[in-house]
């Protein structure tokens, strides 16, 4: 099809199209742009990122008696037997590799300055200690340093405040897509541009879909605002498969502290460090629960916090580092010192408050160990993909090391894709005849609001039949709302994120709902867990 001047000039065309900039969207990004030209979207500043508040670290085998096996046992336990082994082992035993890479890129990892070892932490479900960090804000010291290399690469464009609105398919070129539909391919996607509000097309030989979290369905959660499930939203309105939505993941330790959204993230790493977990009255609860006490994995003391409040009738239980050295706490936790502080707490005098969390989502958009997707050309990588490592609850620190390995195996495959995959010229640009401005906030406002109330309610730690029943039947009701209402609106951001959450939440209570046991993150009173089945 023969494109006008102007038609040509509203688009964009990239070897690599790259949505989010995380820690996956940035590695990929780097290592396909010594192979063509990238263009990564960002709908925040590029420093907003689920990355950017990573407190604890970034798990991997440094020295003995640690092993790979032993990495592994921690993972598959941790995961109730639902990973992949051959992802957790293909991962595990990469790590080292990636990590030496982030060194190069320019992370910096603590290190014991008598050995000049690599000064590795301990977190929940893990047996040894093997966790790299950088104080306790390693999330940023990674988010800045791949950001810097990023700006100084000639092939790479970084538009921020650019929001991804759907992946383009054959259904933008007329046909009928189903979820059996065989060979659907991604083209690239609509981009809206959140300071002209102008919408365009980008073009892509291959997509990487990285756009992390989906904690935004829920009321109290650890993650950024910009984690509202947007890949995993677009991923299935393309009819791409989606699984183990089910198995979202809540830290057991947030601050309690109601203003702050979102929760301002207590690390586990605390806990490895000494600190114990303790209801109001100032008794330990953990050794009832797990002989792993404060150290078992996540999901069982994230119930186990749970059931103390709801046993007691407290809103919070505490965690006490009052007992370990003050200045080597402060050293190694200034985040949290500095946070508590600003509070009125001082940690190393007073124990601090806190609450589980929804932290993480397990499952996400299927890939296998090459980060493809079901679409072909889209590739995804990060906390919106489900890769197998995971399994039903995630090990502490195994998500950073999962999106650099498998941003690695989809930049490896996706430059030698993009070599023979043409631009799809005929896909039209965006149509946005008979749509008008919604002027009334609160259709959206009030939707979210009753949206995270829901999944809050019903779709939390611990579930049921009745109240997934119940999530299912009012968000439906949202569901036919949000449609009506973004058919007649001019798109914004505010109501494509309504639309991506209810997709979203409408998925989790779904796979939920079919998962007719209790397992890892999902634990339903409909199903107690057994003896065989523990
Ligand atoms: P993110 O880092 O969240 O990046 C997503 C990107 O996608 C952002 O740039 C966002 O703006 C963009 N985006 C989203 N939707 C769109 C759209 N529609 N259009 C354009 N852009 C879009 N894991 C560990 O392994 N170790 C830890 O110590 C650890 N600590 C954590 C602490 C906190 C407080 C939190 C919240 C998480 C922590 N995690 C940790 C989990 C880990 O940080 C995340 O899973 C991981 O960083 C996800 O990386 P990502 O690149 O997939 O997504
Ligand atoms: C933490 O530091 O406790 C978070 C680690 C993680 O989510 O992997």
């Amino acid at each position: 099809m023969a494109l006008d001047p102007v038609h040509l000039m509203e688009r964009k065309r990239v070897d690599f199209l790259v949505l989010g900039s995380g820690i996956a969207g940035l590695s990929f990004a780097l290592k396909a742009a010594d192979h063509g030209t990238v263009c990564i979207v960002s709908k925040d500043r590029p420093l907003e990122t689920a990355t950017r508040y990573a407190q604890g670290g970034i798990a991997a085998v440094m020295y003995d008696p640690d092993s790979y096996d032993k990495h592994i046992a921690d993972t598959l336990s941790a995961g109730d037997d639902m990973n992949d082994p051959e992802v957790v082992r293909m991962t595990i035993v990469e790590a080292p590799d990636r990590i030496r890479e982030l060194i190069d890129w320019g992370v910096r990892f603590d290190k014991d300055k008598s050995t000049g070892l690599y000064d590795l932490a301990r977190e929940g479900g893990h047996s040894e200690y093997r966790v790299l960090h950088h104080k306790d804000k390693t999330g940023l010291e990674i988010q800045e340093a791949l950001v810097r290399r990023v700006e100084a690469h000639p092939n790479i464009e970084l538009l921020d405040s650019h929001f991804a609105i759907d992946i383009l398919t054959q259904h933008h070129l007329g046909e009928y897509i189903t979820r059996r539909t065989k060979g659907i391919t991604c083209y690239g996607a609509y981009i809206l541009n959140k300071r002209s509000n102008e919408i365009f097309t980008v073009l892509a030989r291959t997509t990487m879909m990285a756009t992390g979290g989906i904690g935004m369905v829920y009321n109290t959660s650890t993650n950024p605002a910009v984690a509202t499930g947007d890949g995993v939203a677009m991923v299935y309105r393309a009819k791409g498969l989606i699984e183990k939505m089910e198995f979202v993941q809540f830290h057991p330790t947030s601050l309690y502290h109601p203003p702050d959204k979102p929760s301002f993230l207590i690390t586990e790493a605390l806990r490895g460090f000494g600190a114990v977990l303790k209801t109001l009255d100032g008794k330990e609860f953990m050794q009832k629960y797990d002989p792993r006490e404060s150290l078992a994995p996540r999901d069982i003391v994230a119930r186990a916090i749970d059931n103390e409040m709801k046993v007691r009738g407290d809103d919070h239980v505490l965690l006490d580092a009052t007992h370990l050295d003050a200045t080597d706490l402060i050293f190694h936790f200034p985040t949290i010192y500095g946070k508590c502080l600003s509070i009125g707490i001082d940690f190393t005098r007073d124990p601090i408050p806190v609450v589980p969390a929804a932290h993480y989502l397990c499952g996400g958009i299927k890939t296998d160990t090459r980060g493809r997707t079901s679409i072909q050309n889209l590739y995804a990588s990060g906390e919106c993909a489900s890769t197998g490592l995971h399994g039903a609850n995630r090990l502490a620190s195994n998500s950073l090391l999962e999106s650099l390995v498998f941003s690695h195996h989809a930049a490896t495959d996706a430059i030698e894709r993009a070599k023979n995959t043409p631009w799809c010229l005929d896909i039209p640009d965006w149509d946005a005849e008979g749509t008008v401005l919604n002027e009334e906030m609160v259709l959206i406002t009030q939707s979210l609001k009753e949206l995270r109330s829901i999944m809050s309610n019903y779709v939390g730690i611990v579930r049921s039949n009745l109240r997934l029943q119940r999530a299912h039947d009012r968000l439906e009701i949202l569901v036919r709302e949000t449609e009506d209402l973004y058919e007649k609106s001019v798109v914004t951001t505010e109501i494509c994120e309504l639309r991506n959450m209810l997709n979203v939440a409408h998925l989790i209570v779904k796979m939920a709902y079919e998962r007719k046991e209790s397992r890892g993150l999902h634990f339903s009173i409909d199903y107690p867990k057994t003896a065989e089945s523990n």
